[in-house]
């Protein structure tokens, strides 16, 4: 089920020069989401619930300390005003996403997820970070489908250096706690950031490999985007000369390339961190390059410039019926067509 691919191969293919070579790697990708998952684009609703976050990443523009942030939660009411939005748009998946935030407890989100699974037929994901184990059956348990959480690096000490861990609290895996998920039975997805300072093309590698060694439900990467409020928006590089990954559109756009050939039945985003770096074109091109999902942001507009994960994030300012648009104008142009129905993982489908 899923295509194995050595180390140095995959080394090979992120280092090769731009050019016949490199379009080789486009082209299979290309060709792989064709086959696998067909042209289909499925449109995930996102809600981005809160900025408040108990955490401190060393790159993330919500983290603690950053003080100059207007903090916000969405209301219930709120949400409810998104997933219908969602279905009045053909959505077939909302996704709920927010920091590690305590005042998101698990009766809220439980709440949350009873009333869009009863009053819609949305597939449900949850993006909410660390959480206790007992809150992610709870959150099954109501309803919810699936599951997001990137293990960012698969490098565990450079995973380490930028994620302090809870205070008084060992460092955790996240690699352990996507099992849990799994057991838990979301469909499960994780992705990491491409270019973080100190990290090597080697790591990168590992990263693809983990993929498809956690036979992941849905992969979602992007590069990363220095935030000047925070301590990594302004490290220069790892200093590892030319074995440093750079954070470019290019080198992301391998990376969703390598992700499809790894994993060809995972649902695979064209993320904003990909349509950030080069206009919209960012998020045109993750679609030829093995993406099959986008998710346009419902946020309320009101808040949306506060979640400021990295700076000029992409659609900061787009109203949701204008994002939606966008996705269609850009599905129709590339000769694919919007995804019916919630776009399921075929994996948890047929082996789950
Ligand atoms: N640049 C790029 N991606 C970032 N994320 C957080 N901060 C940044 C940044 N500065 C990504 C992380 C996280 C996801 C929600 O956003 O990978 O898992």
């Amino acid at each position: 089920m899923m295509d194995n691919m050595t180390k140095q191969e995959i080394m090979r293919w992120l280092q090769c020069p731009a050019g016949s070579e490199l379009d080789t790697l486009q082209a299979r990708a290309d060709k792989t989401r064709h086959e696998h998952v067909g042209d289909a684009v499925h449109l995930r609703g996102l809600v981005e619930l809160s900025n408040i976050c108990s955490r401190n990443c060393l790159y993330c523009g919500i983290r603690r300390d950053n003080h100059a942030v207007q903090r916000y939660r969405i209301t219930l009411e709120e949400i409810m005003d998104c997933a219908f939005k969602a279905v009045e748009y053909g959505f077939g998946t909302l996704v709920l996403q927010g920091g590690e935030d305590a005042g998101l407890t698990a009766a809220f989100i439980g709440e949350v997820i009873r009333r869009i699974k009863t009053e819609t037929e949305l597939a449900v994901t949850l993006s909410l970070g660390e959480r206790d184990p007992a809150e992610w059956k709870m959150w099954r348990e109501a309803g919810a489908d699936r599951y997001l959480l990137r293990f960012e690096t698969s490098n565990r000490a450079l995973f380490d250096r930028i994620h302090p861990p809870r205070e008084g609290h060992a460092s955790t895996s996240r690699i352990a706690m996507l099992k849990t998920l799994q057991d838990i039975g979301y469909e499960t997805g994780s992705g990491v950031m491409i270019g973080i300072p100190g990290q090597r093309y080697s790591d990168l590698a590992e990263d693809i490999q983990l993929f498809a060694d956690l036979q992941l439900d849905m992969i979602g990467v992007g590069p990363y985007i220095p935030h000047p409020q925070t301590p990594m928006g302004n490290w220069k590089d790892g200093g590892m000369g030319d074995e440093q990954v750079p954070n470019s559109l290019a080198m992301g756009l391998r990376v969703v390339a390598l992700a499809r050939l790894v994993c060809p039945g995972a649902n695979i985003p064209s993320t904003t961190a990909l349509a950030t770096l080069d206009g919209k074109a960012g998020r045109e091109m993750g679609l030829c390059w093995g993406a099959n999902v986008i998710m346009p942001n419902l946020t309320p507009l009101k808040y949306r410039r506060l979640y400021e994960i990295y700076p000029s994030k992409a659609a900061s300012t787009e109203t949701p019926e204008q994002s939606r648009d966008a996705a269609l104008k850009q599905i129709e142009f590339l000769g694919r067509s919007p995804g019916r129905g919630r776009g399921d993982s075929l994996y948890h489908l047929q082996y789950k």
